[in-house]
């Protein structure tokens, strides 16, 4: 009845990995009665997501999938065919595309000086001083990702809404183990235990938000608008063309690019910063990168961004060891196949544990676990080359559209907060619980708020 669920633990990119080592890079397990096709290695991520991409490019249906993203009518859980293509396409030409990432680029800078300047503010009064810098990435991610997709900032107390809180809690909901969804005869544990309220409370908290959203859109002049949501509204309201979009589809829209943005750039910037503040060495040398290539200047431009090969490479190497999504998105076989001399039946889901195969001792050597970003100095090893050694964004048809608008957002991030100020840690690990655990969910987060202590350069 319960199938290998007992072999997982609270951390399931671990534990498949545990097993992996035992089993090998290819296993078939069952979550309760569910059939999961768990792929381990660079090899066999390559038969699926290239020669057989095609018959895995669907989402399996959840309860999650099925009572918040209205059955899958979202880009990331919609099946594969032309309503997929068509929601995808606005996505990127309205918001993610490469030529509207650097449209956006005044906001994060201004976004950006904000946080340096709260920062500068509040060490000139109190020495040392403690920051959360957890809460502080995220307050400054959801801004700018507010500001881009949805015109202004909802963080205002002003405002009446705690749109962070309903994120976060969405968050954990994810990381919840619904059992229902693997063993049907069990879904009564999960009123119980109360996932399903969970699910509906937030599914209509964050509707409330969306409508408030949408309505203001409406009401406003839109003489004067232009953003993403002002977009949507444009297409929502054309009747030329053969696709229509409906208003709970873009509602559906606005929610994904929303969460898709803020959970995975958040992840990535506190795992990153953990990181450099572990190792001072790897700091230093990419404070020295940038300090002496924007020497004149207060803030650290994008433009510069991209000439830093040190700093590139540490992105290259924190989406490496801590990718943010480390069992990528699950897949389902639509149709029976052949794989690796196995035969795979129809509706057999698919994980590709990505965490795993990035710490592949037999592809990376020995200290594949250590973070050192110089193993990235001179390598031609980038996410956008289809490398399935390297696939923190996934690939194949389901590949993430947001890469573009991520990279110029992180860059620039780190390589402002790094160049003000110089980092340490509070204080050591306090007892029970290390620095560096995670809480699980799509989108992997530190357990702990990271709590640093910066000083001025
Ligand atoms: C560091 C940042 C990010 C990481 C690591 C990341 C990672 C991923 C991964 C692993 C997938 C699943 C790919 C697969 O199934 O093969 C995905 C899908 C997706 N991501 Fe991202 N992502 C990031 C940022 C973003 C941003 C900023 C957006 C939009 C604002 C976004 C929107 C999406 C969407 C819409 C999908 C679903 C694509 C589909 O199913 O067709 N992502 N992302």
């Amino acid at each position: 009845m319960i199938g290998n669920l007992h072999q997982l633990s609270l951390q399931p990119h671990h534990s498949l990995r545990c097993l992996s080592l035992r089993y090998g890079p290819l296993m078939l397990l069952y979550f309760g009665c569910t059939p999961v096709f768990i792929v381990s290695s660079a090899d066999i991520a390559h038969d699926v997501m290239k020669t057989h991409d095609l018959k895995c490019a669907n989402r399996p249906k959840t309860k999650v999938v099925d009572k918040i993203l209205s059955g899958g009518r979202d880009v990331a859980f919609s099946p594969y065919g032309e309503y997929w293509r068509q929601m995808k396409s606005i996505c990127i030409q309205n918001l993610l595309s490469n030529k509207m990432a650097p449209s956006y680029e005044k906001i994060r800078e201004e976004e950006i000086k904000l946080m340096i300047k709260k920062l500068e503010k509040a060490i000139s009064s109190s020495s040392p001083l403690l920051v959360n810098l957890s809460q502080l990435l995220m307050t400054l991610t959801n801004d700018i990702i507010y500001r881009v997709a949805l015109g202004r900032k909802y963080s205002d107390p002003e405002d009446g809404i705690d749109v962070e809180n309903i994120v976060s809690t969405f968050a954990a909901v994810l990381g919840e183990f619904p059992l229902g969804e693997y063993i049907p005869s069990l879904s009564w544990v999960d009123r119980i235990r109360g996932v399903d309220h969970k699910l509906e409370e937030v599914d209509k908290r964050f509707d409330d938000f969306l409508e408030r959203v949408v309505k203001e859109h409406e009401e406003a002049d839109k003489e004067n608008r232009s953003d993403f949501v002002d977009k949507l509204l444009t297409i929502q309201r054309d009747n030329t063309g053969q696709f229509k979009l409906e208003k709970g589809a873009l509602k559906l829209i606005i929610w994904h690019m929303f969460l898709a943005g803020t959970a995975t750039t958040l992840s990535f910037l506190e795992w990153t910063m953990t990181e450099l503040i572990r190792h001072p060495k790897a700091m230093t040398k990419l404070q020295e990168e940038i300090r002496s290539s924007s020497q004149h200047d207060s803030y650290v431009t994008e433009k510069q961004v991209e000439k830093m090969n040190y700093l590139q490479a540490v992105i290259k190497e924190a989406l490496w060891l801590r990718p943010p999504a480390p069992l990528l998105l699950p897949r389902v076989y639509s149709e029976d196949l052949r794989l690796k001399g196995y035969d795979i039946a129809a509706g057999t889901q698919v994980i590709i544990n990505a965490w795993a195969i990035q710490r592949d001792t037999s592809t990376w050597g020995i200290d594949a676990e250590e973070f050192r970003p110089e193993r990235h100095i001179n390598s031609d090893l980038d996410f956008h080359r289809q490398d399935f050694k390297y696939i923190p964004f996934g690939s194949g048809k389901r590949i993430c559209p947001g890469i573009e608008f991520t990279s110029a957002l992180i860059g620039v991030t780190l390589a402002n907060i790094v160049k003000r100020f110089n980092w340490r840690m509070d204080v050591e690990p306090k007892s029970g619980h290390d620095d560096l655990t995670e809480v699980s969910g799509l989108v992997i987060f530190r357990r702990f708020p990271l709590i640093a202590i910066p000083s001025s350069a």
